[in-house]
């Protein structure tokens, strides 16, 4: 295969060619997926931003249409920027987006409809010049940082209400809007929420969950039963950060709980590469499904070269977890159908230093499940109270230094003589109160080709070890992606990773041990993936 395809993915979503990044609109309707992302129709970098979409009926393979949105109107003809999809009830889908009306960047939030809602498709998409745009930036609005409007949700006062993503200086700001048709909307005197040294706030996402249970709720949905998420993409370090709080609908006010950290160091859906997300009901099987983009670790050069850039992550179902502290994400189930050959390991013992390898499957496009489990946490080493960043401290250890309890885990996408590896892995810690459990993925070593980011991604897992001696972790691999989710999906990490050996069938499957306590691989199980059908 040519350097430019040996990289692309087999099953995460990607066009054949071409730049793509945030996921936009995502959406069911009449028994279809839908999904517009972010695209430029011209080359593989950034720019002449267009709404690409593309449909399917499980997620997975996926068919592409025309464009639905391209710069047509004074309004965006700079570029038709994030937005998302509303369906409303006895009308149908409106799609909300920014428009770019100048080369200042100027934005103004615009709508869209289908042009026929008996096409099953919605292939094209119409901008009525009657109302639109809906929304510019009214005096006090920084109107170069204002963008991105969430799916509405409809208020019991009457109103349709959305959030238009902004800064004033560094503070990030979330701005509500009112409607009461859906054309007409009137900015609320305060905005929902906002955040000093935060930054711009692309992408908001505010959305409720059960507090019990992880069925999804459709996004008007509120009362006691639930709790709200409010999710922003800080465009000063690219992670999306998200906190649990309370929505107070009648001041429209939204307040993270005192579980959830607001700003930097609060939690983020993924530790790794995954930006830009957004979340939408799907009432077919009453879950909440949350998209994310994963721009590529390469140089710009390389994406020329290759002629594609950005893939999407798998769609994630998201809920509450049990805590009430975090959310929990897990690959769709729709996923596991891809699934092909199957190979199993167990009970399979790793002293300090030892690495096996599994066997079986195309280890460069595959899915890893396991559970690794220790007999005692004596051994943990201390954990130094000023470790607050994941990320630093799995730089500084990585998979290489030997540990007391971890580092274990995998090592994927590694060439036969451990040239090239990604290590996902676990090392525990005895802090203070508990166990501190960091969970890395490492891209150090992913490839010999220099010049190319190579983050040591890594966040902790909020995990009670004192009475489960286990860890869990699922490895979604993918040519030049690695996606895990940890100890059920409470702490995920998304890395893009180029090897130059480990490719194709030369990539290799490995578990590991470099801690003295040894570990046991309880259950392992590793498929061969097939690959979605994608045109
Ligand atoms: C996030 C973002 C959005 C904007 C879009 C432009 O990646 O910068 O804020 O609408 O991308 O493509």
């Amino acid at each position: 295969i040519s350097v430019s395809r040996q990289h692309r993915t087999a099953y995460h979503f990607q066009p054949p060619k071409n730049w793509i990044n945030d996921p936009n609109g995502p959406m069911y309707y009449n028994g279809i997926y839908h999904l517009f992302y972010q695209y430029n129709p011209k080359g593989s970098v950034w720019g002449n931003i267009v709404w690409a979409h593309s449909i399917s009926k499980d997620l997975i393979n996926w068919r592409t249409l025309e464009p639905a949105l391209y710069p047509s109107k004074p309004f965006d003809k700079f570029g038709c920027w994030s937005g998302s999809a509303t369906i409303v009830p006895g009308k149908g889908p409106v799609i909300l987006y920014t428009g770019v009306v100048d080369d200042k960047q100027t934005q103004v939030q615009c709508y869209a409809v289908p042009e026929d809602l008996n096409d099953p498709l919605l292939r094209k998409w119409v901008k009525p010049d009657k109302f639109n745009p809906i929304l510019v930036a009214n005096k006090g609005v920084n109107g170069s940082a204002f963008r991105d409007p969430t799916t509405a949700w409809w208020s019991k006062d009457g109103h349709w209400k959305i959030l238009v993503g902004s800064r004033r200086k560094r503070r990030g700001i979330a701005y509500l809007y009112r409607s009461k048709d859906f054309m007409t909307w009137v900015q609320a005197k305060h905005p929902i929420h906002s955040k000093g040294e935060t930054g711009m706030w692309e992408c908001p996402d505010f959305y409720p969950v059960l507090v019990n249970g992880n069925q999804g709720l459709e996004t008007s949905e509120g009362g006691n039963h639930v709790k709200h998420v409010f999710k922003n993409s800080l465009d000063m370090t690219r992670f999306d950060y998200y906190t649990v709080g309370t929505y107070f609908e009648d001041k429209d006010r939204y307040v993270p709980d005192n579980t959830s950290v607001d700003g930097w160091g609060g939690l983020r859906y993924d530790y790794g590469n995954f930006y830009a997300s957004k979340s939408f009901f799907d009432p077919s099987k009453n879950r909440r499904i949350l998209w994310g983009w994963a721009n590529e670790s390469d140089t710009k050069e390389d994406d020329v070269r290759k002629g594609w850039a950005g893939i999407q992550a798998i769609p994630r179902t998201v809920w509450l977890d049990s805590t009430g502290r975090q959310l929990v994400q897990w690959p769709v189930e729709e996923l596991n159908n891809l699934r092909g050959k199957e190979v199993n390991m167990n009970s399979q013992k790793l002293q300090k230093g030892d690495y096996v390898e599994v066997k079986g499957i195309t280890a460069a496009q595959a899915d890893v499940e396991v559970t690794f489990s220790f007999a005692s946490l004596d051994k943990a080493e201390t954990y130094d109270p000023k470790w607050v960043n994941a990320q630093d401290l799995c730089a500084q250890k990585g998979s290489k230094l030997q540990g007391g309890v971890g580092p274990f885990g995998l090592l994927t996408l590694a060439s036969q003589n451990l040239e090239e590896f990604t290590p996902v892995f676990f090392r525990i810690f005895k802090g203070p109160v508990k166990h501190v459990v960091l969970l890395c993925s490492d891209a150090t070593s992913s490839s010999l080709k220099s010049n190319m980011y190579k983050p040591s991604f890594a966040g902790f897992v909020d995990v009670d070890l004192a009475t489960n001696k286990k860890l869990s972790l699922r490895s979604l691999i993918d040519h030049s992606v690695v996606e895990s989710f940890g100890e059920g999906g409470k702490t995920n990490i998304l890395s893009r990773v180029y090897p130059q050996l480990a490719v194709a069938n030369q990539g290799h499957l490995f578990v590991f041990n470099n801690g003295t306590e040894p570990i046991s691989v309880e259950n392992l199980k590793a498929w061969s993936m097939k690959p979605a059908d994608i045109k």
